[in-house]
């Protein structure tokens, strides 16, 4: 057996313990797969409570992860703290610029700092890796960057953030209210340090973008994602789309229109018998419609200490076998400026729900200004939850609807801003 891979991991919190346990579990199946052990040296962490909570054998603990990078013993850095900035950042680059392959979940960097970091590790001949970083233990960038290369792909989406998903679930199956639902989920280790960037659709958007620079090409391009979340939403919009035979997603999407790239993140209607309507809970989906294979779908956790933990160690595995491949799918600096085609021209139908004081006084208006900015009405409902008018549209543009939503706003008394969601037709 060769020499083996000498990991050092920097923070031990969900995914850093999930990691070191899977590596100490699994370890002889793990070298023999690959033909070497792979074997933690050292973690770093500063948390008492976590250190103690993680049974890293005889691995050194550090106090300071930024030593990882520093140390000769070390082959691979992993760094699981997370944060796109800080001292995630600063370990990646003194990690890649010191020879160290360098393997994350970390999702906000990648999506702020992506191809900087590419750059880095191909100029000190190592490899970056980021498997765990979208959709948690479902192989989704692997695929892309791997099987799927022959493609030319024409649409990468899904539901990429676990915590999302398993509120909107929840709210359908139970219809309890939003925050209890949430404060469910960061229990369950789903949500981020801050969950706002679950639920306001942030951390979706860096998946989004990252997916987008693996199947278009294209540099990240975090600020072109156009993102909303969900805490607008209430367990009504789903009884409602159950009702027209729908189901409520927040959706990542990344579309080549022909007249540039579309990345947005948003709740969507999608058919109640569509793969991605079944797909609930924490789980994710993912599905890549590209021209010589067609349609693929891949579905599976999307978030926990277990699944991101096989991801991260996917990664391991692939750099003790002999790594070298590009972190996007071609050499870093051959990717190319993002060209964002505008979100606001694309059509579909819409679901709305507006909160006027007065409901049945206020469908006069509302048909009005939809009509006045050329959006047809399909359903109009006044009766489906206390102080709200819900309308279905025909297919309109995004910006006409826009418009017809802010000049109801304009011109009636509602209770916060109108809800506004696609109804996706794929
Ligand atoms: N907070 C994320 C989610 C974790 O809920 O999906 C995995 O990226």
């Amino acid at each position: 057996m060769s020499a083996p891979l000498r990991v050092g991991v920097a923070g031990l919190g969900t995914i850093g313990g999930g990691t070191v346990r899977l590596l100490r579990e699994n370890a002889d199946l793990i070298a023999a797969r690959c033909g070497r052990p792979v074997t933690v040296v050292a973690v770093a962490e500063r948390d008492k409570d976590h250190a103690a909570s993680v049974d890293f054998g005889d691995a050194e603990l550090l106090d300071d992860g930024l030593a990882l990078a520093e140390r000769p013993d070390i082959d691979v850095v992993v760094e699981l703290i997370g944060g796109h900035g800080g001292i995630a950042l600063e370990l990646a680059r003194r990690a890649l610029g010191g020879e160290k392959h360098f393997v994350t979940a970390n999702k906000a960097m990648i999506a702020h700092h992506g191809q900087e970091l590419a750059l880095a590790a191909e100029k000190s001949g190592v490899t970056l890796a980021f498997e765990a970083a979208v959709a948690g233990g479902i192989p989704i960038l692997k695929a892309i960057r791997e099987s799927l290369a022959g493609n030319r792909i024409r649409r990468v989406y899904g539901i990429f953030n676990g915590t999302c998903n398993y509120i909107l679930t929840a709210m359908r199956d139970s219809g309890r209210p939003f925050a209890d639902i949430l404060a469910e989920a960061q229990a369950l280790g789903y949500a981020e340090a801050d969950p706002t960037f679950d639920v306001d659709g942030v951390d979706a958007a860096h998946k989004t973008a990252i997916l987008a620079a693996l199947a278009f090409g294209q540099r990240v391009d975090l600020d072109a994602v156009r993102t909303a979340g969900i805490r607008d939403l209430a367990p009504v919009d789903q009884v409602v789309a159950a009702e027209l035979g729908y189901c409520v997603k927040l959706l990542g999407v990344a579309e080549d229109t022909g007249a540039g790239v579309v990345t947005r993140v948003e709740p969507c209607l999608v058919a109640a018998d569509s793969p991605i309507a079944r797909v609930d809970g924490v789980f994710n989906a993912v599905v890549v419609d590209a021209d010589f294979v067609d349609r693929t779908v891949y579905q599976g956790r999307g978030a926990g200490a277990e699944p991101t933990a096989s991801a991260v160690v996917g990664d391991l595995i692939d750099i003790a076998r002999g790594g070298g491949w590009h972190a996007f799918g071609v050499p870093a600096g051959r990717l190319e400026q993002a060209k964002p085609a505008e979100t606001a021209l694309l059509s579909s139908a819409y679901y709305l729900r507006f909160a006027p004081n007065d409901p049945r006084g206020a469908i006069a208006g509302i048909a009005a200004a939809l009509n006045e900015a050329g959006v047809p009405v399909a359903n109009m409902f006044s009766d489906r939850a206390p102080g709200s008018v819900i309308v279905t549209t025909g297919t309109a543009q995004g910006a006409a609807v826009e418009q017809a939503c802010a000049s109801v706003a304009g011109s009636m008394a509602l209770a916060g801003t109108p809800v506004r969601m696609r109804i996706e037709e794929f």
